[in-house]
């Protein structure tokens, strides 16, 4: 990758352990020099003395080794590479972290760095979904720790779930497109996403099933090339996207005053599915069903467009994306409200009585600009989430 690049690789002692020799030989291949750097519990998974044969460097594990520190200080190897990389980062790594221990050398790296640090965490799914990790893993996001994964999948332990550490190519991915400078950085990305409710009574309401899977999955690809990420959501069962800004709402207005009142944004991409739609005479009261009667009369009236409005706004976004289901004439419907949202980009996707991507892992999208139609193979909302980053990246480089 051009000039040679280095990282530090500091080494869990997880079981997805293993797995760090891999990616050190997929960096190998793309020139990146890597400093390992072992945990003492990482050394039951490999030895010092494989990572140092595939490495072909001094493998450091011991804060307080005297030759080490004579050779170089922990401080200095700290700031030895250009971007500090954690694979597998356990549960107790970055718990530490997260509450500014450093009792060890990888840890003490860790808090003492000057450079970006991208954590690969891995666990037992129970583990990764306890509360006491979800906030550390919040905690890190808001100082500016990048993450790749957890995937989802079968784990070492017999279950099943989140919490598998990111394939190495995929860390090797990510490695590049930090190293490159391929990142997002201080770019204010608005990113809505989930549903709106629009109530009918305290009870019921107008509703779509949106399940905010692809949104949440945009927003922390976003957030893991270093963007900072505003994200409005209506009501969703999705765990939000980590070391973003969250808005929760409720209605579409909700939604219009909370867009409106944290922007301006250097990009912004609606993925909610906004109701068209409020109810006029909404009651603060149940409606009560009375014999006989006819069903109540429900008027609707139009929502503010988002989308539009965020186009055509003085302090527009450089980049605008929105996003069209359509359950007919796909290329037709999306281009029309390209042109008449005024946005830069449409994610297109088909709705059939038989496959609709809303609330599926998976999605095939239409990508419709103005001078171009891109058709992406069928593939997950995670997928789509990171081929749109890059999109955008190319997006900002023009
Ligand atoms: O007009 P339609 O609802 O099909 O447009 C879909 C796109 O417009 C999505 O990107 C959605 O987030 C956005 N939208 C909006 N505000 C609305 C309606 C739609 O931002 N009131």
């Amino acid at each position: 990758m051009g000039k040679e690049k280095k990282i530090t690789l500091i080494i869990g002692g997880g079981i997805a352990a293993y797995k760090s020799l891999e990616l050190i030989r997929l960096l190998q291949k793309e020139c990146i020099e890597v400093i390992p750097i072992l945990t003492k519990s990482a050394e039951n998974f490999v030895t010092s003395l494989s990572l140092a044969a595939i490495s072909k460097k001094k493998v450091y594990s011991d804060l307080f080794d005297l030759n080490d520190e004579t050779e170089m200080g922990h401080i200095q190897l700290s700031r030895a590479a250009d971007l500090v990389v954690v694979a597998p980062a356990t549960a107790n790594l970055i718990g530490k972290v997260a509450n500014g221990l450093a009792d060890d050398l990888a840890s003490t790296l860790i808090l003492a760095t000057d450079k970006k640090v991208l954590l690969a965490p891995s666990m037992n799914v129970r583990m990764w979904n306890h509360p006491a990790t979800l906030s550390n893993i919040k905690k890190l996001g808001e100082y500016g720790f990048l993450f790749v994964g957890p995937d989802k999948g079968d784990m070492a332990c017999g279950e099943f779930g989140l919490g598998r550490m990111a394939e190495p190519s995929e860390i090797k991915d990510q490695i590049i497109s930090n190293l490159k400078g391929n990142s997002l950085l201080k770019k204010k990305i608005l990113v809505t996403s989930g549903p709106t409710v629009e109530r009918i009574d305290p009870i019921r309401f107008i509703s779509n099933n949106s399940s905010g899977l692809q949104g949440t999955a945009i927003a922390n690809a976003l957030v893991n090339l270093g963007a900072e990420v505003i994200f409005v959501t209506g009501p969703t069962n999705v765990p939000h996207p980590v070391g973003a800004k969250i808005i929760p709402i409720e209605s579409a207005k909700d939604m219009h005053k909370a867009v409106f009142s944290n922007g301006p944004y250097d990009i912004a991409i609606c993925a909610a599915a906004v109701s068209d739609w409020y109810v006029q005479n909404n009651s603060n009261r149940k409606i009560k069903k009375k014999d006989g009667a006819t069903f109540p009369h429900i008027s609707l009236k139009e929502n503010p467009d988002i989308l539009a409005e965020l186009s055509k706004s003085k302090t527009r976004p450089s980049l605008v994306i929105g996003f069209a289901a359509e359950t007919e004439q796909l290329t037709k419907n999306a281009t029309e409200k390209l042109k008449s949202k005024g946005c830069d980009l449409i994610i297109a996707n088909k709705i059939a009585k038989k496959s609709s991507p809303l609330g599926e892992e998976n999605n095939e999208v239409t990508i419709i600009a103005n001078t171009y139609i891109k058709k992406w193979t069928k593939m997950s909302k995670v997928e789509i989430g990171k081929k749109l980053s890059q999109l955008i990246i190319e997006y900002c480089h023009q």
